[in-house]
This record gives C-alpha cells, sequence and structure tokens, in this order.
C-alpha cells in the first residue's frame, strides 16, 4: 500500500480474545501512530474480541460461514462488508477462517495475517503447539501478507522467543503473544506510515520507485 497524510484504515477480523485487537487499538490511540481500526469483523458471535471493539467505540460486524449457502458467498459477503469500510490495510489477527479467491482479489497485498510460529515451519491452526511437539528451542510469530496458500505468503516481520523446558501449548502462546503483539504493532504501524512493497517473495517497507 502507499502513504497518505491522514491516517491508515484498518479493518481488524477477530475469531476470539483480541488481544492483538486490543494492541493496534491502544496504539492507534496516539495520532503519530498513522492509523485507526475504522471497523472489527468476526466470523462468531460473543467473543471478547467483539467487545473489546465496542467498547472502543469502533463498528463490529459479524459474518458467519453458517448464514450462507456456500462458502464462496460468505467470502464475497465478507470481502464486501470489509470493502465498505475502505480499509488500506486489512489484518487477520487470530482470525480462524482462511480468505478465499474473491476476497484476496478485492484486496491485493493489503490483507496481513499474524501467526504464532516462525514460518515457513509449523503453519496452520495449532502453530505453537506444533512447535512444542516438534521439540523446537526457538519459537515465535510471523506476519506476512496473505497468498491464497494456509500461512505461505510473503513476510513482512518475525519475532522469535526460547522455548523454556516447563512449556505447556499455553505458557508458550502466552509467551509468542507478548512478541507477537509488539511485532504486529511495530509492523502495522510502519505499514501505515511508509507504505509496503511486496516484490516475488520479498516484502520491504516504502513505496514503489523509493
Ligand atoms: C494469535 O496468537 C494469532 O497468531 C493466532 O491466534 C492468536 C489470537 O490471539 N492465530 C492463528 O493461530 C491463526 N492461524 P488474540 O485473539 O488474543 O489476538
Amino acid at each position: 500500500m502507499s502513504v497518505t497524510s491522514s491516517p491508515a484504515r484498518l479493518v481488524v477480523l477477530v475469531s476470539g480474545a483480541g488481544t492483538n485487537l486490543q494492541a493496534l487499538l491502544d496504539a492507534c490511540a496516539d495520532p503519530s501512530y498513522g492509523a485507526r481500526v475504522v471497523a472489527v469483523g468476526a466470523d462468531r458471535d460473543d467473543i471478547e474480541g467483539l467487545a473489546r471493539a465496542e467498547r472502543a467505540g469502533v463498528p463490529t460486524f459479524v459474518r458467519k460461514v453458517s448464514q450462507f449457502t456456500s462458502r464462496e458467498d460468505w467470502d464475497r459477503a465478507m470481502a464486501d462488508t470489509v470493502a465498505a469500510f475502505d480499509p488500506d490495510l486489512v489484518v487477520s489477527a487470530g482470525f480462524m477462517k482462511l480468505a478465499g479467491a474473491e476476497f484476496l482479489a478485492r484486496f491485493p497485498g493489503r490483507y496481513v495475517n499474524t501467526h504464532p510460529a516462525l514460518l515457513p515451519a509449523f503453519p496452520g491452526m495449532h502453530g505453537a503447539a506444533d512447535a512444542l511437539e516438534h521439540g523446537v528451542k526457538v519459537a515465535g510469530a510471523t506476519l506476512f501478507v496473505v497468498d491464497p496458500g494456509v500461512d505461505t505468503g510473503p513476510i513482512i516481520a518475525q519475532r522469535a522467543v526460547p522455548v523454556e523446558p516447563e512449556d505447556d501449548v499455553e505458557s508458550l502462546h502466552e509467551r509468542i503473544k507478548v512478541a507477537e503483539r509488539e511485532m504486529l504493532v511495530e509492523a502495522v504501524g510502519r505499514i501505515a506510515r511508509e507504505g509496503l512493497v511486496v516484490t516475488g517473495r520479498k516484502v520491504r517497507y516504502g513505496s514503489a520507485g523509493k
């Protein structure tokens, strides 16, 4: 995306606790951050992520797959709803659904996802658990530009954390999430202020030609 003088418009998608969303909401309270959350979307009701948005006075929407006759219809409805908020960047922050072809086509290079593992290792729904099970000594989080694969897109930022001998999935995931929130806030702020250029698998902050 390119840079504008007004704050970048973020639509954040969530499915659960929304601590990454909260970190973005908190960062956006500072005008110098350069972004604001204009809407929060979810694929389910009654989650803390939506409550966080409501407390912050941010509009919310819910589109459940079960409300639609096909996954394609759900995907189109998500894309239409997100597009109505005119986002500069769409952030999947604990959103546990894969976007389809229509959604990706509507937000090319502008849909990013945070994942609790050091990709390309441990993609999928259980990044922290899979890393622990594999016995790695270093785990972490990755922010990437979403492509049609499962957690395969070009990497924007990564943060590493140690795996401790006494870790269970919860303790490891919590340690990852502390680093993940810092990574997300820093990277989204830089994207908002500087722009993002994706060339094949290579990603850099800035605008094309600079
Ligand atoms: C985060 O760790 C995020 O990376 C993960 O869900 C958590 C959401 O936490 N997402 C995935 O595993 C997607 N594959 P939060 O709701 O507290 O922000």
